[in-house]
C-alpha cells in the first residue's frame, strides 16, 4: 500500500457499525500485527473506517490513539467516511503519468469536481490514486468497482461517470 492522499470528513459511526468494529476486534486482535488486517476487516464491511472507533481499537490493542490514527490515515487504501456507490482508482505511477493519466484526473476535477481522493459534485462517484494495477502497456488504467479498465480516455471516464448517476439514482444504489 502507499501512504494516504484520501481527503474525506469523518462521519460518526452507528451503533450497528461500532459492533462490526467490536467483531473485527474480537476476531482479529490476538494477530501478531493485527492493526492493519482489523482495518481491512472493517472496510471490507462498511466502506471505510470510522474514525471514532479509534479509540477503541487503540485499547483493545494497548496502542496509542495517536499510534492507531497514523497508521489509518497513512495509507491511502483506508478510506474514514463513506465512498459513493461507484469507486474509480486511477493509476498515478510512472507509466500510467507518460501516457495522461494527470490529465484525466484534472478533467474529472473540472468537469465533474472530484479531486482526487473526493467525490464528484453528483456525489456518485469516488475517486482515489492507486500506484501501478500491472497494466503499464496498456494506460491510462484504473480500477472502476474493482474492475480493470485499460487505455482510459475523458471520453471513456464522463461514460463511467454518467453510469456512477444511473447507479446511484437506481433503488438501493446509495447505502
Ligand atoms: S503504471 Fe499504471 S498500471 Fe502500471
Amino acid at each position: 500500500m502507499q501512504p494516504s492522499a484520501h481527503s474525506g470528513l469523518a462521519v460518526a459511526a452507528t451503533p450497528a457499525q461500532l459492533a462490526v468494529v467490536d467483531a473485527a476486534l474480537a476476531r482479529l486482535r490476538d494477530l501478531p500485527g493485527a492493526l492493519l488486517p482489523i482495518f481491512h476487516a472493517i472496510q471490507d464491511e462498511l466502506g471505510f473506517v470510522p474514525t471514532d472507533s479509534l479509540p477503541r481499537i487503540a485499547e483493545a490493542l494497548n496502542l496509542s490513539r495517536a499510534e492507531v490514527h497514523g497508521v489509518l490515515t497513512f495509507y491511502h487504501d483506508f478510506r474514514t467516511s463513506p465512498p459513493a456507490p461507484t469507486v474509480v482508482k486511477l493509476c498515478r505511477a510512472e507509466a500510467c503519468q507518460a501516457v495522461g493519466c494527470r490529465s484525466l484526473e484534472a478533467h474529472l476535477h473540472q468537469a465533474h469536481g472530484a479531486a482526487m481522493g473526493s467525490t464528484t459534485h453528483c456525489g456518485a462517484l469516488t475517486l482515489e490514486p492507486v500506484y501501478c494495477l500491472g497494466n503499464c502497456a496498456l494506460g491510462p488504467s484504473a480500477l472502476v468497482d474493482g474492475k480493470l479498465v485499460a487505455r482510459l480516455t475523458t471520453q471513456r471516464l464522463d461514460a463511467i461517470v454518467a453510469a456512477a448517476k444511473q447507479k446511484a439514482a437506481a433503488p438501493g444504489g446509495r447505502s
